[in-house]
C-alpha cells in the first residue's frame, strides 16, 4: 500500500508559511501545480532540471510553477544513478495561454511515464506505459552492475511502435496542447 507522503523541498519555511505561500501562488492567476509521483516499488531520484529529489515508493513532490515555466523531468532508480543514457523524460512548457507537454524517448527509456492534465475534460494524457526494457535490442541496452537491463537508448522504430504517443525523434508530432488544466500529475512507474 502506498503512503502518500508529501515531500516539499522548499527550504527553511515553517509549515504555516509554506501553506500560506502555496495558497497565494495557487490563487494567483495561471499558476499551476505539478505533482510528480514515484509509482515504482523502489526509491527513485527525480530530476526537475537541475534539482534532484529522492522519492520513496508512493511519495510525491508538489511543484507550484509560475505562469511561464518549462522543465524536463526525468527519474532514475538508485542502481541507475550514474547513467547518462536511457532516460524517459517528461517535457512540460507552460505559458499564460497554453500548456505543452509530452513524453520523450529521444534520450532513451528507463521508466514508464504518464502525464495527466487535471481540471480539463478536453486534454489528452501523454504516456508510454509499456515497459520497453523487455524489447530493447542488445546493442541499445544499458546494464547495471548485475547485468540487468535498466535503460534503453533511443530506438525510434521500436519505441514509436510500442509507445505511439511518445516523441521518439524530431519528426514525432506528439506534443499535447492544453489550455484549461489547473494541475498536472506526472507518474513514473
Ligand atoms: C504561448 O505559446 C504558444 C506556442 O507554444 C504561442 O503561440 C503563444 O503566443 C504563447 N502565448 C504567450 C502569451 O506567450
Ligand atoms: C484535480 O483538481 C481538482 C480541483 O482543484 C482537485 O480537487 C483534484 O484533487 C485534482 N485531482 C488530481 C488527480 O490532482
Ligand atoms: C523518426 O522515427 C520514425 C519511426 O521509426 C521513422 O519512421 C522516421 O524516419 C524517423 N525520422 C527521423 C528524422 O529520424
Amino acid at each position: 500500500m502506498y503512503t502518500e507522503t508529501i515531500v516539499l523541498k522548499i527550504t527553511k519555511m515553517s509549515n504555516l508559511k509554506l501553506i500560506l505561500t502555496l495558497g497565494v501562488l495557487i490563487s494567483a492567476s495561471n499558476a499551476k501545480v505539478v505533482n510528480v509521483k514515484n509509482g515504482c516499488s523502489t526509491p527513485i531520484l527525480v530530476n526537475v532540471e537541475d534539482t534532484q529529489y529522492t522519492l520513496l515508493s508512493g511519495e510525491k513532490i508538489i511543484l507550484t510553477t509560475p505562469p511561464e515555466w518549462s522543465a524536463t523531468i526525468s527519474a532514475v532508480t538508485l542502481d541507475n544513478q550514474e547513467q547518462q543514457v536511457g532516460k524517459t523524460e517528461a517535457k512540460l512548457s507552460f505559458n499564460t495561454t497554453q500548456d505543452r507537454y509530452s513524453v520523450s524517448l529521444v534520450n532513451g527509456f528507463n521508466l514508464r511515464l504518464k502525464i495527466v492534465p487535471n481540471g480539463s475534460s478536453g486534454c489528452n494524457t501523454a504516456l508510454c506505459t509499456f515497459d520497453l526494457l523487455h524489447l530493447c535490442p542488445k546493442n541499445s541496452q544499458v546494464l547495471n552492475n548485475l547485468g540487468q537491463v535498466i535503460g534503453c537508448e533511443n530506438e525510434p522504430e521500436i519505441m514509436s511502435y510500442i509507445c505511439p504517443l511518445a516523441i521518439v525523434n524530431q519528426s514525432s508530432d506528439n506534443e499535447q496542447i492544453c489550455t484549461e488544466a489547473i494541475s498536472y500529475f506526472v507518474l513514473f512507474f
